[in-house]
């Protein structure tokens, strides 16, 4: 494993986006994390706001298997808020091909928000699928599988407090 963010890279920029949400948000948005891989960044963005946030959680599953995302979504856990007229900042560890968020963003309008923004902590925009725009994202990786931070591999390394390119050997 090679590393890629530090734990000190992770949570200065952290707080600059808890800073910049917070400032363009105002009062009282709603952080709804996707579990699992959300639980750490949520974690430390919750604590870099600087406005009063509320916090939810959803979880979503994808039928086939494997780490590549086949975009027959469904949600297993839905936010338990009542998200009319909020805005809601969905809460991703990653972002790769995009089919989760285009397909949570469309659900989340379902609820009736105010507005809905997404935030990453990582963007491999050289693996997108479906044209996408975040929002508010952390870091740019090309490429690599990564792991820690809450992103796993076979629900393993989320405890780790940086990320890291797991090389899977062939
Ligand atoms: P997609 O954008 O729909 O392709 O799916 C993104 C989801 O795939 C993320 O929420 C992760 O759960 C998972 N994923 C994608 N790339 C990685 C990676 O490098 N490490 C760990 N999980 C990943
Ligand atoms: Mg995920």
């Amino acid at each position: 494993m090679s590393v890629v963010l530090t734990p000190g890279q992770i949570q200065a920029r952290v707080r600059q986006l808890g800073g910049q949400i917070s400032s363009d948000l105002g009062d009282q948005p709603v952080l709804v994390g996707v579990l699992n891989g959300a639980f750490v960044f949520l974690g430390d963005l919750a604590r870099a706001m600087t406005v009063p946030v509320q916090v939810d959680f959803l979880r979503v599953a994808s039928y086939g298997s494997g780490s590549v995302s086949s975009g027959r979504i469904h949600m297993t856990k839905a936010p338990e808020l009542d998200l009319k007229g909020r805005a809601v900042v969905l809460v991703e560890d990653i972002v790769d091909t995009g089919r989760t968020v285009t397909w949570l963003k469309q659900h989340m309008a379902n609820l009736g928000p105010s507005l809905v923004k997404v935030c990453a902590l990582i963007d491999k925009p050289e693996r997108r699928e479906v044209e996408l725009d975040i929002d508010y994202v952390g870091f740019n990786v090309p490429q690599g599988f990564l792991v820690g931070y809450g992103l796993d591999f076979n629900e393993q390394y989320r405890y780790l407090p940086g990320v890291y390119e797991l090389k899977i050997s062939h």
